[in-house]
Formats: structure tokens, C-alpha cells, sequence
């Protein structure tokens, strides 16, 4: 969701008001996805990387999500929205880890749209505790070096149960991933748009999936046409 400071600075606004549009850009996303069948949606929050910036963009960004689950997560639980949380969560402090269980343990048995958001998230620090957990594992006798899988380390990630991304959106021109699902972007398809994320509506959504649909996907193997004409 990328291009919230810059939208606001090409309109002479200070960045949080770019974040605070990104949040109804989040919205009208959200309800896009919902209303045409997608079943995962994952949103990139705040990364762990983001720490580093103004306290004062911290704790605005922090303010953005606690209230966006506060004020949403009633009219999401009402279209059948599951909510998990991708990221760290050791060392969070104050009512943020609350209110994110909150939000997984309120819609855990919904069905429709899943929504991940991506919170102190960072693709390396992801697999790296993933890693130590199957390294710990390997130490108690628990787990033998030889039955470490691809399947094992999916399931030891924190995206584990949901599927890897087909399409990966990024906003604003950069051309980037940024630390964001480096193992379960192995095969995924990227659209970068050169949009700020405050301008991203349900009409960049649905352009960015016509244009993906019209990919040739073929995973490492050959297409069914490629297949065909070999067979023939
Ligand atoms: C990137 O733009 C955006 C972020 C780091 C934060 C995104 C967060 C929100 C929209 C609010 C809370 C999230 C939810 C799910 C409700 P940038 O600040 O890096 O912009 P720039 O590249 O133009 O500086």
C-alpha cells in the first residue's frame, strides 16, 4: 500500500493525512474482494522495518489500524470476513496484540473473504523464526533434519494454512517487495501501478485482475497450449 506520504505531500498535507485516506482506500479494497468471491486478501500494515521511521508516523499508523479494527471489525464480521494477523508479535506492547486477537478470535469461523494483515511484519524475521522453531525442534529429538520439507517450513510460517498469493499488487511505481512473503511469493504473478495507494479503488483492483487473468501461468512446467503442441 504504497505512495501514502507522497500523496499527501504532492497536495501540500502533512503524510498522516495520506495514511488516513489509505485507510478508505483499505476499505473500498476490502469490499471489492468481498463482493467478487476472492478468498485471500493480504494487506502490507506496517513492517518491521517501519519502526524505524518519525515516532510520531509510528504511533499515527498504530492509531490508523487500532481504529480501523475498532470501528470495522463488527461490519466485517457481518459479510463472514475472517481476520489473521501475520508478523511478530513478540515485544508488542500496549492494546495492539489485544485488539488483533480480538479481531482473529471474534471471526475465526467465517468463511468468506480471509483478510491478512501483514502487522510488524517482515519476510526474513518471518522465516527466521520459523527456522529457530524447526531448529529447537530438531535439538529436543523432536524432528529429524531429513523430514524438513517444503510443506513442513509453509506450515512452520505464519501464513501457514493460507495459500500463496497468485497476484501481489504494489502501488505508487515502486518496483520493489520490500521483505514482503519472499518464500510464498515463489511463483506469484506482481502488477506495480503507478497509483498512490490513497487513489487505489475498486476500478484499479478490477483492472489489475483482468490483466492478471490474462497471464500465462505455468509454475516451472509448460502452458496447455505449449503442452499441446508438444503432445501433438
Ligand atoms: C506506505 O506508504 C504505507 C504504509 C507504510 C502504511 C499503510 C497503512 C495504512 C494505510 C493504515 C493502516 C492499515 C490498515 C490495514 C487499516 P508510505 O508512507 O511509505 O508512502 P510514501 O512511499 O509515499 O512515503
Amino acid at each position: 500500500m504504497d505512495g501514502n506520504g507522497r500523496w499527501a505531500n504532492a497536495r501540500g498535507l502533512p503524510r498522516t493525512m495520506g495514511h488516513r485516506k489509505g485507510v478508505e482506500a483499505v476499505r473500498e479494497t476490502v469490499r471489492a474482494a468481498g463482493d467478487i468471491g476472492i478468498k485471500y486478501l493480504t494487506l502490507f500494515a506496517f513492517s518491521s522495518e517501519n519502526w524505524r521511521r518519525p515516532e510520531a508516523e509510528v504511533s499515527d499508523l498504530l492509531g490508523l489500524l487500532k481504529a480501523f479494527i475498532r470501528r470495522d471489525l463488527a461490519e466485517l464480521h457481518r459479510q463472514n470476513v475472517r481476520i489473521r494477523v501475520i508478523g511478530d508479535r513478540s515485544g508488542l506492547r500496549g492494546d495492539i496484540l489485544p485488539l488483533l486477537i480480538e479481531a482473529e478470535e471474534t471471526t475465526r469461523n467465517n468463511t468468506a473473504l480471509t483478510l491478512v494483515i501483514a502487522f510488524n511484519y517482515g519476510s526474513r524475521d518471518e522465516i527466521t523464526r520459523a527456522f529457530a522453531g524447526l531448529a529447537k525442534d530438531v535439538e529436543a529429538g523432536r524432528l529429524r533434519p531429513q523430514d524438513i520439507t517444503p510443506e513442513l517450513v509453509d506450515a512452520r510460517l505464519d501464513t501457514a494454512g493460507i495459500p500463496d498469493p497468485d497476484l501481489i499488487i504494489r502501488t505508487s511505481g515502486e518496483e520493489r517487495l520490500s521483505n514482503f512473503l519472499l518464500w510464498q511469493a515463489a511463483y506469484s504473478e506482481f502488477m506495480f501501478v503507478p497509483d498512490y495507494w490513497p487513489d487505489f479503488s475498486r476500478e484499479l483492483f478490477f483492472s489489475a485482475l483482468e490483466k492478471y487473468a490474462a497471464r500465462d501461468r505455468r509454475f516451472g512446467g509448460l502452458s496447455a497450449k505449449q503442452a499441446a503442441a508438444v503432445g501433438s
